[in-house]
């Protein structure tokens, strides 16, 4: 029996504490997405590394167009200048992208790179990088359900087609296929909640909350993450294993 350690397959993250890493700092708060934005290339690459094949970063919530506008210039000037800056990187390391969200919020011009740096690095084969984008869990399974129903009266589904791997394929994350289940969430900043990000494809995900702010997060964190979701006992509602469940005396079972 191979008892090699699992690497989750895939990875997704709460960047979360950006703007108390900043304001602990006496700075602006912008200050952190600064320094948030620079831990991503290190993440990417360990995740890669390691062989984790997809990783889905939380980058803005549908909640965040609240904030002040300043605040909402940086953020995407980071996005751009993330894909402008490390698109040669990612290329040379195999890697493909995935934007995904309510991406038509975004600037045209946002909207024309984010297009164009996912085409280009389409035909990679290595760890699959997605970003959620004005993102909001609840809004994506309703669009998927809306899309769902125009298929069925277009006359392409049937009701009676639906299930998980077809409901799957309505979702913003359909592109991953099979990796559309999201094996760990970790969450930076202390907080524990999911708060609106991928409540379907974690269904069945462990979940690591790290008492440190995103800009302080570093492969050594990610690697402790991963080591911690290999102590966890997943049983997806089941047993442990086949043999666990042959321990139970027949007699008991007729008992009961
Ligand atoms: C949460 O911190 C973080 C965000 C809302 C944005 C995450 C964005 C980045 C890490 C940089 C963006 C760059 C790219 C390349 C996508 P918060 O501001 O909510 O922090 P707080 O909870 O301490 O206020």
């Amino acid at each position: 029996m191979n008892s090699e350690p699992k690497i989750p397959q895939h990875i997704a993250i709460i960047m979360d504490g950006n703007g108390r890493w900043a304001e602990n700092r006496h700075r602006p708060r912008v200050f952190g997405h600064i320094r948030g934005s620079a831990r991503i290339k290190p993440i990417v690459k360990e995740a890669n590394r390691l062989g984790v094949k997809a990783l889905t970063l939380f980058a803005f919530s549908t909640e965040n167009w609240n904030r002040p506008d300043t605040e909402l210039q940086v953020l995407w000037k980071l996005l751009k200048k993330f894909l402008d800056r490390e698109i040669e990187n990612l290329d040379r390391e195999n890697v493909r992208l995935r934007i995904f969200g309510e991406v038509e919020r975004l600037r045209p011009d946002l909207q024309e790179l984010i297009r164009r740096s996912e085409a280009r690095l389409a035909k990679n084969t290595g760890l699959q990088l997605g970003f959620a984008v004005s993102y909001g869990s609840r809004a994506e399974i309703l669009r998927a359900t809306q899309l769902f129903t125009q298929d069925c009266l277009a006359g392409k589904r049937q009701s009676s087609d639906l299930c998980d791997e077809l409901f799957q394929e309505y979702l913003w994350t359909s592109g991953l296929k099979s990796l559309g289940n999201v094996d760990l969430v970790i969450r930076t900043s202390g907080e524990k909640r999911i708060s609106n990000f991928l409540l379907w494809q974690a269904a069945y995900a462990e979940f690591v909350f790290l008492d440190l702010m995103w800009p302080d997060f570093d492969p050594k964190h990610l690697r402790s993450a991963i080591e911690d979701f290999q102590s966890r006992d997943r049983r997806y509602g089941g047993v442990v294993s086949a043999a666990s469940w042959a321990k139970v005396p027949a007699q008991i079972v007729s008992r009961v």
